[in-house]
């Protein structure tokens, strides 16, 4: 296998600049230097700039499927156990259960793949993933401590919050909980909940918040803790998202997730526009480009505990790589305007996972499993087989089904 390689591009991001005409140096699994050429050495398609590879701090692997389950036309919901009623009598979960649980695995990792993410935090118990963590293309957060939760309503994930949490304090993982996901007395109580427990601090990531009080935000940053941003999911069930504004401004940690495709958006790349427009929409301004990066790169990597080991291009880190098409002379700007056709490369831990046929050699050399998929209309080379993937699908449901999170041209 091929130990060292080098990529260079119109730009790498680093968190301290950005390089023009920046190098970097892959050595095994990690980045060993920026800005030095190794013996094997890549010019990228001119016009490109290096990123490190996205993090999705929240998604439902297993849930990640569609049509989409919502409220009623012209109505919302008020918690998200009402959305889970309807989740539990539809038409699709009946569909899906068709489908094996490994497979719905594998099309929540392509989802993430096909959108520049190597990374994704899947919020099921471990006794639900751990069987597939090992076996999908991206890498799928094995650390963390779970409830479901912050309400009455919570499913009996992880062990309960007081000793989920202290487990999370002992071993520095992320204790990940769903919070205040709704407007009823009892929701928004999900802060003193955790309170009660001693469990709302810098261990805790918080997901979505949209009914936090001034109050709740003041105390999530005297906590320190980590808030998970979905504004689609949130829009979508809700019509309205968290106080982000306020959230941002008291320097709270913020990440951006897409939640499942059952409510949120299609992929992270879709997510992070999304994010400006519903941002404009509520405050008449812009959230910058980079503020939006870094919700899906360094926050999550801290919210998660791993900013030691990727989040940044920096030596060391492993060399978890996204390569897009310089859209813009802004490479945040190009980054929120980049879709699915405009990925050049994906690395995890050095080896390519997905990328352009021009790039062969390179996932010859790393020993990459790939096959070669029409990606709308664009040849692309992607670790394993998801035409044959969604072929198993279409067989067990019985019909072409189309997944649009899934952009093969079959
Ligand atoms: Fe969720």
């Amino acid at each position: 296998m091929l130990e060292t390689y080098s990529l260079k591009g119109n730009a790498v991001i680093t968190p301290q600049k950005i390089i023009n005409k920046g190098m970097i140096k892959i050595n095994n699994k990690n980045i060993e230097d920026i800005g030095s050429k190794a013996d094997y050495h890549i010019d990228l398609p001119k016009d490109t700039y290096i990123f490190p590879a996205l993090i999705n701090v929240h998604d439902h692997l297993r849930g990640d499927y569609l049509p989409k389950i919502g409220p009623q036309p012209g109505t919302c919901y008020i918690k998200c156990h009402d959305w889970e009623k309807d989740l539990r009598v539809s038409g699709v979960v009946k569909e899906r259960s068709k489908i094996s649980e490994k497979d719905c695995y594998f099309l929540g990792a392509y989802k993430n793949l096909f959108s520049g993410v190597a990374t994704v935090q899947d919020h099921y118990p471990h006794k639900i993933n751990n069987l597939y963590i090992p076996e999908l293309p991206i890498r799928v957060i094995a650390n963390y401590t779970i409830h479901h939760e912050a309400s009455s309503h919570s499913l009996a994930w992880g062990d309960g919050i007081k000793v989920e949490h202290a487990k999370a304090k002992k071993l520095n993982y992320p204790f990940i909980v769903h919070l205040e996901e709704g407007f009823d007395a009892d929701y928004q109580a999900g802060v003193e909940l955790l309170e009660k427990h001693q469990a709302f601090d810098t261990y805790n990531v918080n997901i979505h918040c949209i009914g936090f009080s001034d109050q709740d935000v003041k105390k999530a940053k005297k906590a320190d803790c980590s808030l998970v941003w979905c504004p689609a999911s949130n829009i979508f069930m809700y019509n309205l998202t968290c106080k982000i504004k306020k959230m941002l401004s008291a320097g709270i940690n913020i990440s951006l997730g897409t939640d499942s495709t059952a409510t949120g958006s299609f992929n992270l790349l879709e997510e992070m526009r999304f994010a400006r427009k519903i941002y404009r929409k509520m405050y008449g301004e812009n959230l910058a480009a980079k503020k939006i990066f870094e919700m899906v790169t360094v926050n999550p990597s801290r919210a998660l505990k791993i900013q030691n080991n990727i989040g940044t291009l920096e030596t060391q880190k492993y060399a978890d790589i996204l390569v897009i098409k310089a859209l813009h002379d802004d490479p945040y700007e190009a980054l929120i305007k980049a879709d699915i056709n405009d990925i050049i490369l994906l690395t995890l831990e050095g080896k390519p996972i997905y990328g352009l046929p021009d790039l062969e050699e390179l996932f010859t050399l790393q020993e990459t499993s790939y096959t070669t998929v029409s990606v709308k209309g664009q040849d692309m080379l992607v670790k394993g087989d998801p035409v044959k993937l969604l072929k198993n699908i279409q067989k067990a449901v019985g019909y072409k089904k189309i997944l649009d999170f899934m952009p093969l041209d079959l």
